[in-house]
């Protein structure tokens, strides 16, 4: 090899590391991993939205509890009035685990760190990994027939 093909596939051999370098850097910038869900968004759908549930097959039990749509659907009375319902975000304001309603002791509990919240969406309990969470998001409910509609708020 001639000295100035060296020097010129040495060249081009810098260049291209250059541009790899460059390449990556700003793909980096490109790629920032997507926010957290934080301040409780807890898998809910947009603003508006609203999520139904059909009550001739659905939380049929006081105490019974479902959730879609990214509400947690809770049956607290007896009879079909939007009053026998709570609604809240269905997943945990702290991290997004699971929530879930427990009869016995009428909170709705985390299934991932066990923080424990009321209908009203009030804090009872914190996490047991020392974090902190936040109330949760309740949403109005209304009935019509026998579907239940909740509003994401
Ligand atoms: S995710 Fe619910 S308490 Fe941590």
């Amino acid at each position: 090899m001639e000295r100035n093909e060296f020097i010129k596939s040495l060249g081009l051999g810098i260049a291209l590391v250059c541009t790899g370098s460059c390449m990556t850097g700003c793909g980096s910038k490109g790629e920032d991993p997507a926010p957290s869900p934080g301040g409780g968004g807890g898998g809910s759908g947009s603003v508006g939205t609203k999520v139904n549930i059909d009550l001739g097959s659905q939380l049929l039990t006081v105490g019974a509890f479902v959730a879609s749509g990214g509400v947690l659907f809770i049956r607290t009375a007896t009879g079909n009035a939007a009053s026998s319902f709570v609604a809240t975000q269905a997943l945990c304001p702290h991290q997004g685990g699971t929530l879930n309603w427990v009869q016995a002791s009428n909170v709705i509990q985390c299934s991932l760190h066990s923080s424990k919240y009321t209908t009203t969406g009030s804090i009872v309990a914190q996490p047991n990994d020392g974090g902190t969470t936040s109330a949760l998001k309740v949403y109005v409910l209304a009935v019509s027939g026998t579907t239940l509609t909740a509003t994401i708020s």
